[in-house]
C-alpha cells in the first residue's frame, strides 16, 4: 500500500505549541503513568510513537530509565527539547531491534491510519518491539467525538506575525475527520495541509487487533478507568502480549 497516510505537519509544526496550548498534557502524562503502574516493573523502557512536538515527553522522560520518541514527522520531532532518544519513523514500520516494555501513544495520532491493513501493520510492528510483561497503550478518537466538536475547530487566528485558519468537518459517510489548515506568513507566503483520520468503531479495532499477537486487556472510556461506553468521545485502549 503506498498511500501515503500521515500528513508531514511541515507547517502545522510552526503553530502547534499555540494550538495545543488549552491541552493539559500534564493531567495526560498522569494518566499514562497510571496505566505503566500496572506493569509493576522496576524498569521501564518507553517507545513513544507518534510524539509530535514532545509536549509529553516533557513530564515523562524523568520517569522512564529509557525513552525514545517518535514520528513520521521530522519538524515536529525539531520541537522537541527534552534530552530523549529521537527517532523519526512511521509507526507501522519501527526501525528497532530492542524491546520496551511501556509503548504507547496519544491524541488521536492513530487515527491517521487510513486503512485497516496500516492497523494491522502498527499491531504487528508493536507486538514485534514489545516485551512480555509489557504494556501497549493508545487512544482513539472515536465518531461522538467528531459529531460534536468538528464545529469547535472552525477557526482563525494568529500567532506572533503567523495567521491561520482551520476549517474541520466529518464525512460521516466516508468515516474521515478532515482538518484543513491555511497557514500564512509573515511575508504572505501561504501553506495549506489536509489532516484526514479515520475514525473506526471500537469492533473494527478489535478486528484488526485479532490475530496479530497482541490481546486488549481493557478498553477504557479515555482519561478514566470505567470501561469504553457507546456515547464516549475517546476510548483508550491498553493492550499486553500473548505469551506463547
Ligand atoms: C495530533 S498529533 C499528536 C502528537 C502528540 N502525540 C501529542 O499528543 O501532542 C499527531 C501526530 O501523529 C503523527 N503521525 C501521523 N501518522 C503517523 C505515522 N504513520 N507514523 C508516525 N507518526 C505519525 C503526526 O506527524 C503528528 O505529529
Amino acid at each position: 500500500m503506498n498511500d501515503k497516510t500521515a500528513p508531514q505537519y511541515s507547517a502545522l509544526a510552526l503553530i502547534y505549541g499555540h494550538l495545543m496550548r488549552s491541552i493539559d498534557y500534564k493531567d495526560w502524562a498522569e494518566y499514562l503513568l497510571e496505566i505503566a503502574a500496572g506493569l509493576e516493573a522496576d524498569e521501564y523502557r518507553a517507545l513513544e510513537l507518534a510524539a509530535g512536538a514532545g509536549e509529553l515527553s516533557r513530564f515523562l522522560s524523568n520517569k522512564f530509565s529509557d525513552y525514545v520518541a517518535t514520528d513520521y514527522s521530522v519538524n515536529m520531532l525539531k520541537l522537541i527539547r527534552e534530552p530523549v532518544k529521537i527517532v523519526c519513523c512511521d509507526m507501522t514500520s519501527l526501525p528497532f531491534k530492542n524491546k520496551f516494555n511501556f509503548i504507547f501513544s496519544t491524541f488521536d495520532s492513530i487515527n491517521y491510519l487510513l486503512h485497516k491493513e496500516k492497523l494491522k501493520m502498527l499491531f504487528a510492528e508493536v507486538k514485534r518491539c514489545l516485551d512480555v510483561p509489557g504494556i501497549f497503550t493508545f487512544d482513539v478518537s472515536l465518531e461522538p467525538n467528531s459529531i460534536k466538536h468538528a464545529k469547535y475547530l472552525n477557526r482563525k487566528g494568529k500567532f506572533g506575525k503567523i495567521k491561520y485558519s482551520q476549517k474541520s468537518y466529518y464525512d460521516k459517510k466516508e468515516k474521515i475527520h478532515y482538518n484543513n489548515f491555511e497557514i500564512i506568513m509573515e511575508d504572505g507566503t501561504k501553506y495549506y495541509e489536509e489532516h484526514r483520520q479515520r475514525i473506526y468503531t471500537i469492533e473494527e479495532y478489535l478486528e484488526a487487533i485479532d490475530g496479530s499477537g497482541l490481546y486488549v486487556e481493557n478498553c477504557f472510556d479515555a482519561f478514566t478507568f470505567d470501561d469504553v461506553k457507546p456515547d464516549s468521545e475517546r476510548a483508550q485502549f491498553i493492550l499486553k502480549k500473548k505469551s506463547c
